[in-house]
């Protein structure tokens, strides 16, 4: 399976205010279609999908603080990652667009929805969900900020593998390169990231308005955004399809890239062909 970057890859950097955001481009023949990482990852969560996503005009952002995008001062809401996103989108001459997040990508995801309805074509969540973190998330959040400001990734490194990919049985490769994405995410994308998470408020209210042909997928072992919450999610979103993704966890794009890119080029083909 070719998950290089492809010869024609294009990087974007992109000043926005006093920092400069990567944007991966794999140019095709197709529609526009972006897909956002979850935390504390970067735009290689995605390398499985570019082969089954090689007719369209893939967008694969590194979120504010992650990979190779620059970080500033947190905390990072998840509207200020949806309007880096709306920046991004019209310094590249991009109107409407197919969205994709997977975990923390679909909560900025659903701001962008929440914000910018008239821009999406096709909306894409992956293991995520709409709910506000309850108390001892928050708690938990702010306790691992805490050790992130004093000793940066490597204080939370074996705590957030075992949450992500731990306790199954996962490729080694992918829980490798799982590891090697959290230490490379900056103390501050870090921190700005857990802030903005613990701070979101409940996006359930808005699902009934989001009105896109709208593509569900999670693994059937994914205990952070499990199926019971996909399917509740899929209740409340008007034309919402489910796809249940045997034997992944949290992480299905790069734990099963086969399955997840079957349902994401069937959806596309049927969504905005
Ligand atoms: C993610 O994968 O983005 C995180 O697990 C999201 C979260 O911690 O809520």
């Amino acid at each position: 399976m070719n998950s290089q970057p492809s010869g024609r890859t294009i990087i974007h950097r992109i000043p926005i205010e006093n920092v400069e955001l990567v944007v991966e481009e794999e140019p095709g023949p197709g529609a526009p279609v972006v897909l956002l990482h979850g935390f504390p990852f970067d735009r290689r969560l995605w390398r499985g999908q570019r082969p089954a996503l090689a007719g369209y005009r893939l967008f694969l952002p590194d979120l504010r603080g992650h990979g190779e995008s620059d970080a500033s001062p947190p905390p990072y809401s998840m509207v200020s990652l949806a309007e880096d996103l709306r920046r991004e989108l019209d310094h590249l001459g991009l109107d409407r667009i197919a969205l994709g997040g997977l975990s923390m990508g679909g909560y900025v995801a659903l701001a962008f929805a929440a914000r910018y309805p008239e821009r999406l074509r096709a909306l894409l969540l992956l293991d995520t969900h709409p709910l506000a973190d309850p108390p001892a998330v928050r708690r938990a959040r702010a306790d691992q900020a805490a050790r992130v400001r004093k000793a940066g990734p490597e204080a939370v490194v074996d705590e957030l593998a075992t949450r992500l990919v731990g306790g199954r049985d996962v490729d080694p490769e992918v829980i490798a390169l799982t590891r090697e994405m959290i230490l490379g995410t900056s103390r501050d994308g870090m921190v700005g990231a857990l802030e903005g998470m613990a701070t979101r408020p409940d996006s359930t209210p808005g699902l009934a308005a989001i009105s896109c042909p709208t593509l569900i997928v999670v693994g059937s072992d994914d205990t952070i955004a499990p199926p019971a919450m996909a399917r509740e999610m899929a209740a409340a979103i008007p034309h919402a399809q489910l796809v249940e993704v045997p034997g992944a966890g949290h992480l299905a794009p790069l734990e099963r890239p086969d399955l997840v890119n079957a349902a994401l080029a069937r959806f596309l083909a049927g969504a905005i062909a």
